[in-house]
């Protein structure tokens, strides 16, 4: 089972998307594992955007997370990372398949509205980064055998 970490960005939940971003994971299949509201701080935003650094658009986006407060969550479920991104749709907003949140709610890629690991090994990662081992919760849904097949 695969986890990945999203976050619903400032813009995110300054517009009032925080209910619309989750209804439509939950009702993908996928299952919450931890969540928290929160005002990131510029060592982790630093940290969780490491590989962007020297980008010209770097200073830009520690500036957008960092700005007001984001929804951080954990989700799982069977190919979890690939299901994800693809629900909130390619970076560029203009390039985001019709139906993904990107391509629903956004217009430009400085305010993207959300965050999505892209990798098994990133989505480790970035979930020990936010979050503590004690803040996930396992658990399991009777309806789980209908939307996961092992
Ligand atoms: P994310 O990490 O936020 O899920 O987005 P992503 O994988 O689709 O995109 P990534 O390449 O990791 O970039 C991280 C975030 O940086 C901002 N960005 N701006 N102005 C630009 O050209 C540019 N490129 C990236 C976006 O907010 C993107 O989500
Ligand atoms: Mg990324």
């Amino acid at each position: 089972m695969e986890r990945t970490l999203v976050l619903i960005k400032p813009d995110g939940v300054q517009r009032g998307l925080v209910g619309e971003v989750i209804s439509r994971l939950e009702r993908r299949g996928l299952r919450i594992v931890a969540a928290k509201f929160m005002k990131v701080e510029n060592k982790l935003a630093e940290t969780h955007y490491a590989i962007h650094k020297g980008k010209p658009f770097y200073d830009g986006l520690i500036r957008y997370i960092t700005s007001a407060p984001v929804l951080a969550m954990v989700w799982e479920g069977p190919n979890a990372i690939a299901a994800v991104r693809q629900t909130m749709g390619s970076t560029k907003p203009t390039e985001a398949a019709p139906g993904s949140v990107r391509h629903d709610y956004a217009l430009e890629v400085g305010r993207n509205l959300t965050h999505a690991s892209d990798s098994v090994e990133n989505g480790e990662n970035e979930v020990a980064l936010w979050f503590k081992k004690l803040e996930l919760v396992e658990w399991q849904r009777e309806i789980d055998r209908w939307i996961f097949e092992k």
